[in-house]
């Protein structure tokens, strides 16, 4: 068994990362760190996880730095993370960070996108963005991983393939978020009152998510216009990209693309042609799940594309990405502890 420990467990992805790490036969939780919950049992804040934490409390981060470790996730706000990051590394513990800090290589794009310098910039040239499509043999060999942006995570499966065939000359995305994106506090905007029944449009161009979109599409921010739409779910992230595609082409080879850089992911699916109105994935096809699903439509004129990508935001795009990186990190199956099937209807 390797032992893990998880900060920031009271928060949102800290409740999915326990549930997966409740179910992996291979991790045991050695401690869940919440500053503001140390001493309450953990099932009083995740109330679903009752059997399976029927008997551990959280503890504060003091007592935590004295567990040993294999390995420790972290979800922290960004801006928090890399003080917790540094005295694990010195110590030799493998670090999958949930929040930003470890996600940019370049030090002046946290300026630029965060607002803030980073507090640590030397971590940055180890990191590893913590997508196994993108970066699987990197993350192997890895002692930090960062997590991914949930929707740039959803805009990076459904657009890389064509970025790496030099398809894109622009992209327009729209992202349709749920309310479990907000975090576990609520705010005047993620408050349920004012959340709910919302299709409410915001940041945009500049979502913090397009500063990794362009780092790992290894593409130009002009390329690019991005809004984000806050949609009447907990779950899940839809975008939908309306792509000029760089030259003509038919349909047969946009399907041959796809399916050549899908073929081996054991979480990404491509949505059938047919029926129609299956073609382009909703959330609630993978909430519950890692899965990510795209499906695409090309235009008459073949040069504008339609691409549809949908996953759950704190599976795919946090918790289950994050577990999909410390089984490789640990030398497992990156598949353990996630061939959860999506729930349906939710
Ligand atoms: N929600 C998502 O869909 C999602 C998706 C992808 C990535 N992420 C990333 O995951 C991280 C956590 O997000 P979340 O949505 O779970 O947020 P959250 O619900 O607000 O939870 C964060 C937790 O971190 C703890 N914390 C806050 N400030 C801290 C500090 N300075 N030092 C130590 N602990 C601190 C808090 O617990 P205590 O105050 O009790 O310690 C809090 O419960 C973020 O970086 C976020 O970007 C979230």
């Amino acid at each position: 068994m390797y032992r893990v420990v998880l900060w920031g467990a009271n928060g949102m992805a800290g409740g999915e990362m326990l549930r997966l790490i409740a179910g992996h036969p291979d991790l045991e939780l050695v401690a869940a760190v919440s500053r503001s919950k140390a001493g309450s049992p953990i099932w009083h804040v995740h109330p679903h996880l009752r059997q399976e934490y029927s008997q551990d409390v959280f503890i504060n981060p003091e007592e935590a730095f004295q567990r040993e470790a294999d390995l420790v996730f972290l979800a922290l706000p960004h801006g928090s993370s890399w003080q917790v990051i540094l005295p694990y590394l010195e110590k030799g513990v493998k670090v999958v960070d949930l929040s930003a800090d470890a996600r940019l290589k370049d030090p002046d794009d946290y300026i630029r996108w965060y607002e803030k310098s980073h507090g640590a910039p030397e971590i940055l040239t180890e990191s590893v963005y913590g997508l196994p499509e993108l970066h699987r043999e990197e993350i192997r060999n890895a002692r930090l991983v960062s997590g991914v942006g949930c929707n740039a995570t959803c805009s990076i499966i459904g657009l890389y393939p064509l970025a790496f065939e030099g398809l894109i000359a622009e992209a327009r995305l729209d992202l349709r978020v749920g309310s479990s994106e907000g975090g576990a506090s609520p705010t005047r905007g993620s408050h349920h009152p004012y959340r709910d029944r919302t299709l409410r449009v915001y940041e945009p161009f500049r979502h913090r998510h397009l500063a990794e979109i362009i780092q790992e599409l290894k593409m130009p921010e002009q390329a690019f216009t991005m809004t984000m739409t806050a949609a009447s779910i907990v779950r899940g992230v839809q975008m939908l990209g309306q792509i000029r595609l760089t030259r003509k082409l038919r349909e047969a080879e946009l399907w041959k693309v796809y399916r050549r850089y899908f073929a081996e992911e054991p979480f990404v699916s491509l949505c059938p042609a047919k029926p129609s109105h299956l073609r382009f994935p909703d959330p609630r096809f993978v909430v519950g799940s890692n899965r990510a699903m795209t499906g695409f439509a090309l235009h008459e004129d073949s040069e504008r594309l339609i691409v549809v990508t949908a996953i759950d935001n704190l599976l795919k795009g946090a918790a289950g990405s994050a577990l999909q990186s410390a089984n490789l990190m640990l030398g497992l199956d990156e598949k353990q502890g996630l061939e959860m099937v999506p729930l349906y209807p939710v």
